[in-house]
């Protein structure tokens, strides 16, 4: 017994120090986890590190970064030519302490007016370097980048050149940000390594589980880092919670939805959504677009069944509202579905993609459920992102991008209609229930 214990006990330290290799037992052909990539502070204390941008209700930007001093100015300068600034807004700072880490101060400034489709140059806290972002067009086409479950890891980085890649107006993340997982250190990190990226395009973040950040006793307040760095215009959209909002860019209305907040039809977040859904005007934004971070549809054996008590709440919700797009994150892979209501093909449901690829340090979900399901169309598991195209207030070109693959290769791709534009779906009968409904009955 002890000599089976001595043999068994290198093999004990190998799976525990390296666990990806069990995983990937089996499919050796798949991209292993990279390591962790920490970027390092470079800038005075009293510098601007960790900038970024988010759209902040109609046309306005919110400009979002951090300095190691307390008594720097939150205050952006920003105009149409560089180093030229004709406007100055000022904004707001907070601080969040976490055990025996002390953030730095966190600014978030508001500007705007601000014109579509113009570069803008600005400059945070009267210090530092100079940025520049381009506001998104205010009208068809528009691009959106996805990319979930980023992480900072080399295989992040890829990610992120990937998407840099080819131009698009929003980045959209669909929850797990930076993997910080209680070490402070790695929010900052995370948000130097991003930084190149979020200066120039608007990134519209929800929170996923990493975001919880919950430790028994120690802490028992979740989201704190997430709320403080990351504020998305949920004051903006009658929300009453960073973990939930909506936006409206070029035809398009952007629900964010709190896997991590309560959902059930008595909760703040369901009436919320209920009430948002309701003043949509399709004829204003034809597309709807939701991001989650549990997924609702999922094939893959990670993280089974973990969205089915909030998709049993809302899916209802966003059917009746004809809903376009759902995109999750959470499962460490890709996978597209056909349009789905109820666990059953309906083609006045949304099409469910689950983009849990962008590259973090667990590495990917590799194991999908035999046999597929008919309503999952394409699954694999690669590091990748994706591209949501709204061409014009009918169709739509969704495709998905291996990071190992060169930036022309579209591994999958689909054009969709919008539900907006779509008779069958609308015609409702005397019961109050679409035709298509009707037929399944
Ligand atoms: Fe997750």
């Amino acid at each position: 017994m002890e000599k089976l214990y001595l043999r068994a006990f290198p093999l004990l330290v190998t799976i525990l120090l390296f666990p990806h290799l069990l995983q990937s037992q089996g499919c050796l052909s798949r991209q292993p986890p990279r390591p962790m990539v920490f970027t390092p502070h470079d800038r005075s204390d009293a510098d601007p590190q960790q900038v970024h941008i988010s759209l902040a209700g109609k046309d306005h930007i919110r400009v979002s970064w951090v300095t190691d001093t307390k008594d720097s100015k939150s205050i952006v300068e920003y105009g149409e030519t560089p180093g030229k600034y004709n406007a100055l807004a000022t904004g707001e700072h907070t601080s969040y302490k976490y055990f025996f880490y002390s953030s730095g101060e966190i600014h978030h400034v508001k500007i705007g007016p601000l014109k579509p489709s113009t570069t803008y140059f600005y400059r945070c806290g009267d210090s530092g370097p100079e940025f520049s972002f381009r506001t998104p067009p205010s009208g068809f086409p528009i691009e959106f980048a996805v990319a979930g479950d980023l992480g900072q890891t080399e295989w992040t980085a890829s990610t992120l050149a990937h998407v840099d890649s080819e131009d698009y107006d929003v980045f959209l993340l669909p929850g797990d940000l930076s993997y910080a997982d209680f070490q402070q250190p790695l929010w900052d990190s995370f948000g130097r390594l991003v930084e190149p990226y979020a200066t120039r395009r608007p990134w519209m973040v929800t929170e996923g589980n990493h975001e919880i950040e919950i430790f028994p006793i120690i802490h028992h307040h979740g989201f704190t880092s997430y709320n403080a760095r990351w504020l998305m215009p949920y004051e903006e959209s009658g929300s009453t919670s960073n973990l939930y909002y909506s936006f409206d860019v070029a035809g398009t209305h952007v629900i964010m939805l709190g896997s991590y907040a309560d959902f059930d039809a008595k909760s703040s977040q369901y009436k919320w959504l209920k009430a948002d859904l309701a003043q949509v005007d399709r004829k204003k934004t034809p597309w709807m677009v939701v991001l989650l971070h549990a997924p609702w549809y999922n094939t893959n054996t990670a993280h089974q069944g973990e969205g089915d008590s909030m998709r049993k709440s809302m899916e209802e919700l966003l059917y009746t509202a004809r809903v376009d797009v759902v995109f999750s994150g959470h499962v460490h892979a890709y996978e597209r579905f056909t349009r789905v209501y109820n666990n059953e093909e309906n083609q006045c449901g949304p099409l469910y993609v689950t983009i849990g690829d962008g590259g973090n340090r667990e590495g990917l979900a590799l194991t999908f459920k035999d046999p597929a399901s008919p309503l999952s169309l394409f699954r694999e598991a690669s590091f990748g992102h994706g591209r949501l195209r709204m061409v014009n207030e009918t169709h739509a070109h969704w495709s998905w991008q291996r990071n190992n693959d060169s930036n022309a290769v579209v591994a999958d791709q689909v054009w969709f209609e919008s539900l907006s534009a779509s008779k069958a779906c609308w015609n409702v009968d005397d019961q109050g229930l679409p035709s298509s409904h009707k037929e399944e009955l």
